[in-house]
């Protein structure tokens, strides 16, 4: 296995989740928000973007999962769903990466069929090139190339979820 040098540093990674949330701060005005982050690979970008929000929030999450090893299975699990009433909220679902876009996908339209007031997307990456699913990325922190990233809640099998940067994975050179 090789992790690569950081592809994002701590400092762009930083800098570019302040102008995210400044951007919702901006958009939410006058509004609470319902921040709905998905486990486990948004949970490091979760707690640093609704850090730099300042508009009312309360904050729930769902765990779901959809991949296998590097491999995207296709098959959607959904482990733990949210415990907030979704009717007539403004939420924020906040996702590590959209590669497909399946994932997302189905936890929207899971989302929308509860009625929300408005349904937001935020995602920190985004492989554009890969999507498969019909889906409108309201914010994304980078647009990344097809490459299997590692780092900032990201995982390979379960590991590396800790970094503070985000890598290139590779599994061998
Ligand atoms: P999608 O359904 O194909 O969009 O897959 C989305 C999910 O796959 C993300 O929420 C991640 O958990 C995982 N994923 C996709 N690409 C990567 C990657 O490069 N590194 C780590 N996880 C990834
Ligand atoms: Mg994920």
């Amino acid at each position: 296995m090789v992790i690569g040098k950081p592809f994002l540093t701590v400092e762009q990674i930083q800098n570019r989740v302040k102008e995210l949330a400044r951007k919702i701060s901006g958009d939410f005005n006058g509004k609470e928000i319902l921040a709905v982050g998905i486990l486990k690979g948004a949970f490091m970008f979760f707690a640093d973007i609704v850090r730099h929000i300042d508009v009312p929030m309360k904050i729930d999450f769902l765990i779901a999962s959809s991949y296998v090893k590097s491999q995207t299975s296709g098959e959607i699990n959904i482990f733990a769903d949210v415990r907030e009433d979704i009717k007539g909220r403004d939420v924020l679902l906040i996702d590590d990466i959209v590669d497909t876009g399946l994932t997302l996908k189905y936890i929207h339209d899971m989302l929308l069929a509860k009625n929300p007031a408005s349904l937001k997307i935020c995602t920190f990456l985004d492989k554009k090139t890969r999507r498969k699913a019909d889906l409108k990325i309201d914010y994304t922190g980078f647009e990344i190339p097809d490459n299997y990233v590692v780092g900032y809640g990201l995982d390979f099998d379960g590991r590396f979820r800790n970094l503070p940067y985000i890598s290139v994975f590779k599994e061998s050179i």
